[in-house]
């Protein structure tokens, strides 16, 4: 092989190279930075540690460096030595005797390195660390009994990274003797086993199974555990130890990117505020529970230990009142699971609640009177569900005192509670795009007395200052839809044919984005919109860029898919200082008439979003991508193309060529007969 052909030349190379470079590259720490006491060496290409740094150096960082062993020897003088940093050399072993005189090392960054090719010598190393606290192995290639070598002795370890390695499975034996370890991080392995494998650890806190294969994590008992992660598994089953009547110390639990179908059957007593389940098939099943034809047989799932035939944990299944505690719940991350409804009670068990995420699930009706939600809950992320019914009244919405964020998008809405909006006192968001409905018009709202409306009423809510109204099948929006408001967003996208009449006058102090994408309006005044921002156009046919808008402020400008064929300079000129975003594509511009390209590209403050994607037209209706187009064929001044006169003077040249065969042929009729029997009188041949 030729690596091994190249080896001993290198080999031979390396002490001549060790004896040219302290004179070529004179005082060696050149390549490091000193801080105080901590000596920054990263990046420097260093194939060993530098000597001639400071021997009372406390932190020393050689990270990106090509160090492949750490030499006995070489950090003899430095002893003082607390932190040590290598990750991202090519580091294969440290030597036994490396750390013999580091007695006060107590962390060691050695990520992203080759140490499964020298685990048994760094090994031996490790050893003589018996204070070392902070261990990072990430990124190392390591299999299971390699980690199991190089931990053996490290009893006084607090921090392990061992993520992205390639464990498979551990048991009790994995981290035995680590009785001080309290943050363990193991993401990104190919574990599907961890059976019994943390009973050695009774101050472990944080723990990172994110991205392994594990199928279930059944009889979870670690009580002093705080934060959890457990993403991006494959977990069906998610079970506390049934027969534990501890108080858990569990804060945080991410279980989201499994393939859960119940809710996780927690703690019976624990102080849970943040559980992440997104992306799970959960769902709940009560409405089962009474039916016995179905249940029969399966309300309980037992899971067994095959090995050691004891702590069995039985589930019971269908019963949504042994899921756990939940009251001190903050946020609930439901989003892209299959709930239908909520378990009667379960909202009320979770007085803590300020975020509740349920975007992408089947709820079909909500009951915000019965559910009881908390006066903190925040945020309520109903989008892209079912919902055809809200119900509320009054004094449960008042109740709601904190809800500032409300998302209903993407459902099947046609009818709001009366006063919805109005009646909670903190809602400064609301998105109710893509549902049905429509905006009150004065006399509706004053006179509904129905405890629902098929028309929201926005008037004098203080508090809201975004509303998202896309796809909501407007067409007129009432003048006084929007007064005593104060909004700094206004999305009225995806309404086609809406009309705005004078109702976002009302908004010409605070307004900040509004969208009117895909509505076909033409010629819409903005001067009075002082603060706007943002404005989306895009999509609405415009054959050119409304006047009004040149006096504004605007830092983003949508006009995609219109009708443009130019930007007058003087409006470019106008519109670039201020632009920061602007998107132009899919509009049929003229590539004669394209100044205003160059006026922002020469602008360098703006980003032109799909630049190389703005296409022109020319003449002959060919299009050009404008970037490209040499404006060669275009008369400079005012932009009329050379091919126009080109078109004017052909006919006039083939009229004259057209008189002279006509008079050449009268002069010469013998001609013109001849050619007539050459053309017409020749026989045909099919
Ligand atoms: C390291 O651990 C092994 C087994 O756990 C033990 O036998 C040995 O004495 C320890 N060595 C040191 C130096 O602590
Ligand atoms: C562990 O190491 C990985 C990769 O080096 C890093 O992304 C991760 O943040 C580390 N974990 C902790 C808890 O520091
Ligand atoms: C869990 O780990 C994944 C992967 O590192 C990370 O993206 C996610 O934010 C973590 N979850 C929590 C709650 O920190
Ligand atoms: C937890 O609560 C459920 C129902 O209240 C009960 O059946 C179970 O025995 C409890 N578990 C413990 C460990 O207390
Ligand atoms: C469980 O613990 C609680 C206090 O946390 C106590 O009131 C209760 O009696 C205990 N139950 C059992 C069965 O031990
Ligand atoms: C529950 O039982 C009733 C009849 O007892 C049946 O009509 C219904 O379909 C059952 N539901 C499910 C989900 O099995
Ligand atoms: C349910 O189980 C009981 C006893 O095991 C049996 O008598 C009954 O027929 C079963 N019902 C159904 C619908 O299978
Ligand atoms: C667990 O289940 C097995 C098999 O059913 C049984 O033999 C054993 O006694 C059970 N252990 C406990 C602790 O319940
Ligand atoms: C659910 O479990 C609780 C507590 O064990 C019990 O009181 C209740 O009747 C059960 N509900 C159903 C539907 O089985
Ligand atoms: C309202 O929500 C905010 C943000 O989550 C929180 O800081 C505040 O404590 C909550 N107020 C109440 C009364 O719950
Ligand atoms: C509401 O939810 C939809 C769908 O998840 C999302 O696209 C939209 O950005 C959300 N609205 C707001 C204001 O965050
Ligand atoms: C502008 O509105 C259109 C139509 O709804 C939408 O497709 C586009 O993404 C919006 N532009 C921006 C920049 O958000």
């Amino acid at each position: 092989m030729p690596v091994h052909g190249l080896t001993p030349i290198l080999l031979c190379l390396l002490p001549m190279w060790r004896i040219l470079t302290p004179v070529s590259s004179h005082p060696q720490h050149s390549q490091c930075q000193l801080i105080q006491r901590t000596a920054l060496c990263n990046n420097g290409k260093l194939s060993s540690v530098p000597a001639g740094l400071p021997d009372n150096l406390e932190e020393l960082q050689l990270n990106y460096n090509h160090i492949q062993t750490l030499q006995d020897n070489s950090l003899l003088r430095y002893p003082s030595l607390n932190t040590l940093s290598l990750a991202c050399n090519s580091l294969e072993k440290l030597e036994s005797n490396t750390f013999q005189h580091s007695k006060l090392l107590v962390s060691l960054n050695l990520a992203n390195n080759n140490l499964h090719i020298g685990c048994q010598e760094t090994s031996h190393a490790l050893k003589t660390l018996p204070r070392l606290r902070a261990l990072d192995l990430s990124e190392n290639v390591l299999e299971d009994e390699m980690v199991a070598t190089l931990l053996q002795n490290l009893t006084s370890l607090e921090y392990l990274n061992l993520s992205g390695n390639l464990l498979q499975r551990l048991d009790e034996t994995s981290f035995r003797n680590l009785h001080q370890l309290k943050e363990l991080d193991l993401q990104r392995n190919i574990m599907y086993e961890i059976d019994g494998a943390f009973d050695g650890n009774p101050k472990l806190q944080r723990l990172n199974l994110a991205f392994n294969y594990l199928l279930c994590l059944t009889d979870f008992h670690m009580t002093q555990m705080v934060v959890l992660n457990a993403s991006h598994n494959f977990i069906e089953w998610f079970v506390t130890r049934p027969d534990l009547n501890d108080t858990f110390q569990l804060e945080t639990l991410d279980l989201s990117n499994n393939k859960m179908l119940f809710f996780p059957f927690l703690p019976n007593h624990s102080h849970l505020r943040n559980l992440y389940l997104s992306h799970n098939s959960v769902s709940f099943y009560e409405h089962l529970a009474d039916n016995s034809t179905f249940l029969n047989s399966t309300s309980t799932v037992e899971f067994y230990n095959m090995k050691k035939y004891m702590g069995n944990v039985t589930a019971q299944l269908w019963n949504e009142s042994l899921y756990g505690d939940i009251s001190s719940l903050e946020i609930l991350d439901l989003r892209g699971n299959q709930v239908r409804y909520f378990p009667e009670g379960f909202i009320q068990k979770m007085p803590a609640l300020s975020r509740l995420q349920m975007h992408t699930n089947c709820l079909e009706t909500l009951n915000l009177a019965s559910e009881q939600f908390s006066g903190s809950l925040y945020e309520l992320d109903l989008s892209n569900n079912r919902l055809n019914q809200i119900v509320a009244d009054r004094s449960t919405l008042t109740a709601l005192g904190n809800l500032t964020y409300l998302n209903l998008s993407l459902n099947n809405l046609e009818r709001l509670p009366s006063g919805l909006f109005s009646s909670l006192p903190s809602l400064r968001s609301v998105d109710l795009s893509y549902n049905n409905v429509d905006i009150c018009r004065a006399e509706e709202a004053e006179t509904s007395t129905d405890t629902s409306s098929a028309c929201a009423d926005w008037k004098d809510i203080a508090s809201l200052m975004q509303l998202y109204l896309k796809g909501c099948n407007l067409t007129i929006i009432p003048s006084s839809a929007f007064t005593g408001l104060s909004l700094t967003h206004l999305e009225l996208s995806d309404n086609p044919g809406l009309i705005v009449q004078e109702s976002i006058q009302s908004l010409s102090r605070t307004l900040q984005h509004l969208g009117l994408g895909n509505t076909q309006i033409q010629d819409l005044d903005f001067s009075h919109l002082h603060s706007l921002e943002s404005l989306n156009i895009s999509r609405n046919s415009l054959g050119y860029l409304p006047p009004s808008l040149l006096n504004l402020d605007l830092k983003v400008l949508d006009l995609r898919d219109n009708r443009l064929s130019t930007i007058p300079s003087s409006q470019a000129n106008a519109l670039a200082p201020k632009l920061h975003t602007v998107f132009l594509t899919g509009n049929p511009f003229n590539c004669c008439q394209t100044e205003w390209f160059r006026t922002f590209e020469t602008t360098k403050t703006i980003n032109m979003v799909g630049r190389s994607d703005i296409e022109c037209e020319d003449v002959i209706q060919m299009t050009h991508r404008v970037e490209r187009y040499q404006t060669f064929f275009c008369l400079e001044k005012d932009g009329e193309s050379i091919i126009w006169y080109l078109l004017l003077f052909v006919p006039i040249c083939l009229f004259f060529v057209g008189i002279l065969i006509i008079v050449l042929l009268t002069f010469k009729p013998k001609m013109l007969q001849k050619s007539i029997k050459k053309n017409c009188l020749k026989p045909t041949s099919y």
